[in-house]
């Protein structure tokens, strides 16, 4: 029997507060003009005062299962890619559970900053395929807002807040790439890269939240490399080339590293599912809410072939092979 990990409930949430470039022209030296042509970003969600990343990855839970057609009690396990947690802790996992009502199965948080989806989706695929959990709510949410320096306009400018997840179900398969599911995952980290992008407090060094921190020229030229790299592993492992794919879900970071590792893949950009202009870099909650934009816009359908990378803080990076 070959088991596979499938995708049956894609939901989001994003915060109602929505900021346009122009109101950063207000308090920084910065354009609209130049955050659209260097990132392609123009506009980004911020959290309430008051709304934490558990509330909004509970939001997107409802919706993810609501298309699943399951209630909580369905589902063994959560876990959540988050590295804008609550509190430092419980896990938000523990509190998503909570919030949606959830009194059996277990939960816990993956960090891998942007990369972090990729990670917790290769994680609940092991879950799955090693008898673990059958049903495993997979969610990425940040408020990343809540960790900006807002006089650095190097960064941010960049990122912005929302919550995506994602259903997956043991399913039967026939153990080839034709199977719906995750068909393979290839994940990385080095962390003699950890000046690029990295968080200047903690619990066990400053006792502070800090502040994020981030060399974007040298981790945009470690970018687009990395993560056609990984999504050629990735596709490699799954005994596939990237002709076979029909989207690209990239981390939306910026629309250059986005052209850059299609270009690199073959691929033409209208196969990959764009949405850093209107999410920003929202790090593990942007694989996510780009899957399910995807879905909601009829761009990804059952049966397509596709490849998620991403690549954040540590330096960590990856990429998952899934046919819807
Ligand atoms: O999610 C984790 C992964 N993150 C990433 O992958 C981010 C990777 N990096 C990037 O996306 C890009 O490097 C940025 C969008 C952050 C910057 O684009 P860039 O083309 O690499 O620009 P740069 O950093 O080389 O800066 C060019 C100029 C600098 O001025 P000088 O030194 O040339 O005079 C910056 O000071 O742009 C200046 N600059 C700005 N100007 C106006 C930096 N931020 C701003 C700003 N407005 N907000």
């Amino acid at each position: 029997m070959n088991l596979r990990a499938v995708a049956t409930g894609i939901g989001h949430y994003l915060p109602e507060r929505i900021v346009p470039n122009s109101e950063f022209e207000k308090t920084l030296d910065t354009t609209d003009e130049w955050i659209r042509t260097r990132s392609g970003i123009e506009r980004r969600h911020f959290a309430a005062e008051g709304e934490t990343t558990s509330q909004m990855a509970v939001h997107a839970a409802h919706r993810a299962l609501e298309m699943a057609e399951l209630g909580v009690d369905d589902i063994d396990a959560v876990i959540v890619a988050t590295s804008t947690p609550d509190l430092t802790f419980p896990s938000v996992a523990t509190m998503v559970q909570e919030g949606l009502g959830m009194t059996r199965g277990f939960g816990y948080d993956v960090q891998a900053v942007c990369a972090g989806f990729i990670f917790a989706l290769a994680n609940a695929n092991g879950m799955i395929l090693s008898g673990q959990a059958e049903k495993v709510l997979v969610i990425g949410a940040e408020t990343f807002s809540r960790i900006m320096d807002w006089t650095d306009r190097s960064t941010c400018v960049l990122f912005g807040d929302g919550a995506g997840a994602l259903v997956l179900e043991a399913r039967t398969g026939s153990g080839s790439a034709e199977d719906r599911g995750i068909l393979a995952s290839d994940l990385n980290s080095d962390g003699r890269y950890r000046d690029m992008l990295y968080v200047d407090g903690g619990v066990s060094s400053t006792g502070t939240t800090g502040k994020l921190r981030m060399q974007g020229n040298p981790l945009f030229r470690q970018a687009v490399g990395k993560l056609a790299a990984t999504a050629d592993a990735a596709l490699g492992k799954a005994g596939l080339t990237s002709d076979a794919v029909d989207w690209i879900v990239p981390h939306q970071a910026n629309i250059r590293i986005i052209q850059g590792t299609a270009k690199k893949m073959g691929l033409p950009m209208d196969k990959v599912v764009v949405t850093v202009q209107d999410h920003g870099n929202t790090s593990a909650a942007s694989i996510p809410l780009a899957l399910s934009v995807g879905v909601a816009r009829g761009q990804i359908k059952p049966g397509d072939l596709l490849v998620a990378e991403a690549i954040g803080g540590g330096l960590a990076w990856g990429a998952v092979v899934l046919r819807w």
